[in-house]
């Protein structure tokens, strides 16, 4: 039977995450976060001490690593070494040290195997940032998703007020800059827009109309989807 992938990249904060959530249940896909992924790997190298630069240190403990993903209701499970890690991955400390871990070559060689893996089995709608350019070239439908970094702050303020975190919008802003600037401007399968992806800026949109739009770009395409 055919797969179908659908590729979401974008920067922090644009709402990757909530879209390709909305639209993969409108089209009955899997939904894959890769972001979690990296986050789970560098949640290990916090508890452990690890800092991103000591990349010996890195190295070492990789192979020893076990990262998946099952499916728990409809929501992406991140196991970390079988722990179920999906409380503890979603703060700006873990995310920081995504981006700073993210572009190192082992790091990403071992999480693309297992995003590769994901995408033959089961028709998906990854995101990530090189979802379309690295890791599922040949997707179906493949859009860069964007807004205003004031916008996406903005957003981000209002998710870390509803989880109890207290943070200034100016922080958040600041983090959020530097954390595109690190995914764009790293040499290794840096946040980029692929050449044949959909340019969708979400800076005035809601998220329904985003996955709204999500869906009927993947179903002008995919026959089956219909
Ligand atoms: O999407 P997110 O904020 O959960 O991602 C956290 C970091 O992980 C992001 O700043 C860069 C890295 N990342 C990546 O390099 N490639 C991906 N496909 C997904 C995330």
């Amino acid at each position: 039977m055919k797969v179908y992938n659908v590729a979401i990249d974008g920067p922090a904060g644009a709402g990757k995450s909530t879209v390709a959530k909305m639209a993969a249940a409108a089209l009955g896909f899997i939904y894959v976060d890769t972001g979690a992924m990296y986050r789970a790997l560098a949640l290990y190298f916090i508890r452990h001490g690890i800092k991103a630069e000591e990349t010996a240190r890195i190295g070492e403990a990789l192979p020893t690593l076990d990262v998946s993903i099952e499916y728990r209701d409809g929501e992406q499970v991140v196991l970390l070494d079988r722990e179920n890690v999906n409380a503890f991955i979603r703060t700006q400390e873990v995310g920081q040290m995504a981006s700073l871990i993210s572009p190192l070559p082992a790091v990403r060689k071992k999480l693309l195997f297992l995003q590769r893996g994901l995408a033959e089995r089961t028709s998906v709608i990854m995101d990530g940032r090189d979802i379309g350019t690295m890791v599922l070239p040949d997707a179906d439908v493949k859009i860069y998703l964007t807004a205003d970094a004031q916008v996406r702050a903005g957003r981000r303020l209002k998710e870390l007020e509803a989880k109890g975190e207290s943070c200034e919008r100016e922080e958040i802003l600041r983090e959020i800059v530097a954390r595109d600037e690190q995914d764009m401007s790293r040499e290794v399968s840096p946040l980029r827009k692929a050449q044949d992806a959909v340019v969708v800026d979400a800076s005035n949109l809601t998220a329904q109309e985003v996955a709204d739009r999500i869906v009927s770009l993947v179903r002008e395409r995919c026959e089956k989807c219909r």
